[in-house]
């Protein structure tokens, strides 16, 4: 079997994720070169994944001088430098696996694809839940005819509360200005890839949206509410206590503590605190200095009459993606998380007309690692792919993937204007 050479460019959380694929699968990847612009986490991967000093780089432009020979980089740095680095990638004639979202605006992204194009070379968008054993068996059904043609397309996603504080209410997403992108496209481009994905073979047409801060806002906090939870006379009752969700219960550690810039395991607890006395990680949520909206909603209306919603809520008491697709022969409707999904499609025995259910179990391929499996799947269609030439069904080229980025630019300029968007105009 041909081993696949990777070069890991942005070397924190998601970048290690796929990179350790390369461990877990040794006679398939093998990791070349790290490039990071943090000492500390080029250093913690270049010993992770074994490398001498002479193959660590401190920028996409030491990385690409040097000439390292690969078949594909893993460009997984934060969203605003995703254009910088991937132009320089391409143009330098390399392949690349790219974290989404691409980049956080139409123009830069018809250049990435302008390039990619150019230059011969394969982009790869991380819209891992096409991957999963989940979507991909609904994405098999529905190519498979069992419910025939897609008339709607009906998905949910509700923000856990614990992952939402971490990330956009506190955390490096919780700022439109200065993350690059508001909440649709940091947390939602998967849904509106998976239902361009799903809406099978008909373009998006006309994108309508609304989406408001609701609820983390000051006029809903409690009263009295102090600008830091260490201070907060609710402090005990509040859902969204910083001392509760990041000191006690440590959730997202890897994300939480990353300004601190030491390794994890060697943070105290009185430095956790110190930080966040400094940080927004320690601030009231109602009051965080952030303002992304924390409810949403998107109509999409595709070229052949077919129509689909996403419904976006931050901070649930259960984080779920609820599917629910109607075809002109039955239908699928499922929950991601619980790994099942069901088809009814229409019979006609008897005088009135019914539907045969069959339910599909996913469990299977779900187990390994993060987003039910599909961070995993997603390293394992693109080894295979490197190896044949024959992309999967889940594997797309950086033309497919425009369509649901597409539609989140388009929301947020409907969102923002009050208006709906013809696709025609975005992509002229
Ligand atoms: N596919 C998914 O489901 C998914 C989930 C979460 C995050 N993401 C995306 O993954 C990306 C990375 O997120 P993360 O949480 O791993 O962030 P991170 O901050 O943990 O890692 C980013 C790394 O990139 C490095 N970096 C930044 N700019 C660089 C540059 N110009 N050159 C080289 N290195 C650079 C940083 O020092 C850091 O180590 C983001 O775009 C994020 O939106 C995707």
């Amino acid at each position: 079997m041909k081993k696949i050479k990777v070069a890991l460019l942005g070397c924190g959380d998601r970048g290690c994720i796929y990179a350790d694929y390369s461990l877990r699968n040794p006679e398939e990847m093998e990791i070349v070169a790290v490039t990071d612009i943090s000492d500390l986490k080029r250093e913690e991967a270049r010993v992770r994944y074994s490398l001498p000093e002479d193959k660590t780089f401190a920028s996409v432009e030491a990385f690409i001088a040097a000439g390292i020979e690969c078949d594909i980089v893993i460009d997984a740095t934060m969203d605003k430098a995703h254009y910088p680095t991937a132009m320089a990638l391409l143009n330098a004639k390399y392949n690349i696996l790219l974290e989404k979202p691409v980049c956080p605006n139409k123009e830069e992204l018809l250049d990435i694809q302008k390039a990619a194009h150019d230059n011969d070379c394969k982009v790869i968008v991380c819209h891992v839940l096409r991957y999963t054993s989940f979507y991909s068996a609904v994405k098999k059904a529905i190519n498979d005819g069992k419910i025939g043609r897609v008339r709607s397309l009906e998905l949910t996603e509700h923000v856990g509360m614990a992952h939402f504080i971490d990330s956009f209410v506190r955390g490096k997403w919780n700022n439109e200005e200065e993350c690059g992108s508001g909440l649709l496209l940091a947390k939602c481009c998967h849904d509106l890839d998976l239902m361009c994905w799903l809406a099978n073979a008909s373009r998006p047409k006309f994108v309508t949206s609304l989406g408001f801060r609701e609820n983390f806002t000051m006029d809903k906090a409690p009263e009295g509410a102090t600008e830091l939870c260490f201070d907060c006379p609710h402090e005990k009752t509040c859902n969204y206590s910083a001392v509760k969700i990041h000191l006690d219960r440590d959730t997202m550690p890897f994300q939480t503590w990353a300004g601190i810039g030491k390794p994890i395991d060697t943070i105290t607890r009185e430095e956790k605190i110190e930080y966040m006395k400094n940080s927004a990680y320690g601030r009231c949520a109602y009051n965080s200095g952030g303002d992304i909206v924390d409810n949403q909603n998107v109509i999409v209306s595709f070229e052949n009459g077919s129509m689909g919603t996403l419904n976006l809520v931050g901070a649930c008491a259960k984080a779920e993606r609820y599917l629910h697709i109607v075809g002109s022969n039955g239908e699928i409707e499922g929950v991601f998380e619980n790994n099942e999904f069901k088809i009814r499609m229409f019979t006609r025995e008897g005088r009135r007309y019914g539907f045969d259910t069959e339910i599909v179990d996913t469990t299977v391929g779900s187990e390994i690692g993060k987003h039910g499996g599909g961070d995993n799947e997603i390293m394992r269609h693109l080894m295979e792919y490197l190896r044949t030439g024959t992309p999967s069904l889940s594997l797309t080229s950086i033309d497919d993937s425009v369509e649901g980025h597409l539609c989140v630019y388009a929301a947020e300029m409907s969102r923002k204007e009050g208006k709906t968007i013809d696709l025609a105009d975005i992509r002229a």
